[in-house]
């Protein structure tokens, strides 16, 4: 039963922005599964070492450039993708970038760079991959949001956008492409630590702050987010679609204390 529920055996899962990160993460988990991998990046060189290590799990994996800010780079990815494997059968949509500043320090280029990148480039990922996926009546789209996919963060104005444009997104494709057999939806990681987060996690202040308010109490690693990926790509999700699933540890319950600390030695 847990075999048919989660085994992508046979299957192909197209993951963007592997080069490092929660990208790599997914495609271990999904190649884990049973799934061959394609795997993107601008540089084809700094895929090289996640390749050979998928490679040892004696699963196909397939370098290809992809820049998600050039609509030509992303209509000759998809094709080449589809012409190396014929069918691809899942797609995890998850290149993206953030600058980090207060929303009075934003420029025109910061807004422009991360717009393009994490919600224009996931709609045209998204079209093209779905374009192929349509003749074949099968498809799992999965988009990578956030938790400012839902919440409002000071100095995360245009990355909060595009994410919670994102969510918005998956309910709009799930609503057009149910018909054709894809599924599509939202996978939302609170804060984990990659090179996208280092600059906070090198800040052990921060640290403190952000795992008093994480309900479970610490912060996420990065296999938290191998069965939520699994799940949203496999059959066991088959009736689930344009929704937003947020594994975070609990962050987006809103969890500031709605009581004063009790005075130190009383027990709460
Ligand atoms: N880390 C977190 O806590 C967290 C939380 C929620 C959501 N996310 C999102 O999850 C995704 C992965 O995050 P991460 O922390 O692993 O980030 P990361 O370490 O900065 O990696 C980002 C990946 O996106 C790719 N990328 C960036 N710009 C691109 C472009 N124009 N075209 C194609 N690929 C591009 C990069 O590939 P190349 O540079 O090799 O091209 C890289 O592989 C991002 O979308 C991020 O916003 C992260």
């Amino acid at each position: 039963m847990t075999n048919e529920l989660f085994d992508l055996t046979g299957q192909t899962a197209l993951v963007t922005g592997a080069s490092r990160g929660l990208g790599q993460h997914f495609g271990r988990a999904l190649a884990k599964s049973g799934a061959d991998l394609i795997l993107t990046s601008r540089k084809l060189a700094d895929l090289a070492p996640f390749v050979a290590e998928i490679e040892t799990l004696g699963r196909r994996c397939l370098p290809l450039e992809l820049d998600v800010r050039d609509q030509a780079s992303i209509e000759a990815m998809a094709a080449a993708a589809e012409a190396a494997v014929g069918q691809i059968h899942i797609l995890v949509n998850n290149a993206g970038c953030n600058v980090r500043k207060p929303a009075l320090d934003v420029t025109w280029d910061d807004w422009n760079l991360i717009l393009d990148t994490n919600l224009r480039g996931t709609f045209f990922v998204a079209q093209q991959i779905a374009r192929r996926m349509v003749p074949h009546h099968y498809g799992r789209i999965i988009n990578i949001g956030s938790v400012t996919s839902v919440f409002g963060y000071a100095s995360l104005a245009p990355y909060g956008a595009s994410r919670g444009g994102v969510r918005q997104l998956t309910m709009s494709l799930a609503d057009d492409w149910g018909k054709h057999g894809i599924t599509v939806n939202c996978l939302a990681p609170g804060w984990f630590r990659t090179e996208q987060n280092k600059v906070l996690y090198d800040n052990k202040e921060w640290v403190e702050y952000l795992v008093d308010r994480i309900p479970v109490k610490r912060p996420g690693q990065a296999h938290d987010l191998d069965g939520a990926v699994v799940f949203l790509a496999s059959e066991s999700s088959r009736y689930i679609t344009g929704q937003t699933l947020l594994v975070d540890g609990g962050i987006s319950t809103g969890s500031t204390r709605a009581t004063v600390p009790p005075p130190s030695g009383v027990k709460a």
